[in-house]
């Protein structure tokens, strides 16, 4: 009698089993038929982020038509605070976000973020502002999506020695035999900031050009601030200037900005996104040159991983992560 009623009980056991993990499974099917996906951007004025962020939303636009996964994509602007950011990630957190999106404010506080994350097993993927190799080493559910730094910087040296061995007098424009430039850099801890004015420097000199550095400054990715900063040197050196190497298209046009005041036109300017505005320019030849970044590609990539990740699968094999977590977008010269 004992026996049979333990036999019994296993049963029933089981049985209850088997309906609580269909339960779970049913839960999971629904919840896969919408997700909701945390996006926090460093700053909500910052030209490229903007780019990145309409395509990311047409983007998750086009996949709840094609397939009916409701998306709810929930964007916001962290106005350059630290603390901010990591406010709306907790938020984000509690309001059951499937998987987060993060562009760090500090790319080197990122392990605030990464706790909250780990603890409560939502994925991240990170983009254009890169976490340090010991954060992103943290936990196996951290990705990042950005551009290759020295891939950029190779490429707009490419644009300048290029020119220069189409003709040389379009740079060197006073004749002495020497190309004065100045150099406009984004915020001093951003890793595209410090690789891209490293090696578009090394590749001019690579290339032979006889390059002399008249001025250099931070500019913090900012027009308004590249245009203070030229309008000063110009004053300051009144040599020409023959170069502006910048950073990025933002502070190229910041640097137009001036020049264009000061009624001066022969002026190379090079920048690097290719920005809407830094493409215009390009295209009406106020600036010589970009390296554009393929936005839409780079808002799928962010896009895809972050539907991998929220319905608990790996990220597709087509994205060909480097390291199992890093996925660099193609970029291209536009002159
Ligand atoms: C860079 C980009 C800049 C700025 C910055 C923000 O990759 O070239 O224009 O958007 O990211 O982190």
């Amino acid at each position: 009698m004992n026996r049979l009623r333990a036999v019994w009980l296993a049963v029933v056991l089981a049985l209850t089993l088997m309906l609580s993990s269909g339960c779970e499974q049913a839960k999971q099917q629904e919840e896969k038929q919408s997700l909701r996906i945390g996006v926090s951007l460093y700053r909500g004025d910052d030209t490229f982020i903007n780019n990145i962020r309409a395509e990311l939303e047409k983007t998750a636009k086009a996949y709840e038509q094609e397939t009916g996964v409701k998306i709810k994509l929930d964007v916001q602007e962290a106005r350059g605070n630290q603390n901010t950011q990591n406010n709306q990630v907790e938020r984000f957190i509690s309001l059951g976000c499937d998987v987060l999106c993060v562009n760090m404010v500090d790319r080197t506080g990122a392990s605030a973020i990464i706790e909250k994350a780990m603890t409560a097993g939502v994925p991240v993927i990170f983009f254009n502002r890169q976490p340090v190799d010991e954060d992103m080493d943290r936990w196996d559910q951290l990705y990042y999506v950005g551009v290759d730094p020295k891939e950029s910087a190779l490429l707009q040296g490419k644009i300048v020695v290029d020119l220069y061995r189409e003709n040389p007098e379009a740079l060197d424009l006073n004749g002495d035999g020497r190309i004065s430039y100045v150099l406009l850099e984004g915020e001093p801890n951003h890793q595209d900031s410090m690789i891209r004015t490293e090696w578009s420097v090394q590749t001019l000199k690579d290339g032979g050009l006889p390059i002399e550095k008249i001025a250099g400054g931070i500019a913090n990715w900012e027009r308004s601030q590249a245009s203070a900063m030229m309008e000063q040197w110009l004053e300051k050196y009144p040599g020409p200037v023959e170069l502006v190497i910048s950073n990025n298209d933002d502070m190229a046009l910041g640097a137009i900005d001036t020049l264009d005041r000061k009624g001066i036109t022969s002026v190379c300017v090079v920048g690097i996104d290719g920005t809407a505005p830094g493409l215009e320019a390009v295209k009406a030849g106020k600036m010589c040159g970009t390296v554009s970044s393929d936005k839409e590609q780079y808002a799928r990539a962010i896009f895809s991983m972050a539907v991998d990740k929220a319905m608990g699968q790996d990220i597709r094999p087509e994205l060909e992560l480097e390291n199992g977590k890093y996925y660099r977008c193609p970029q291209a010269i536009i002159r």
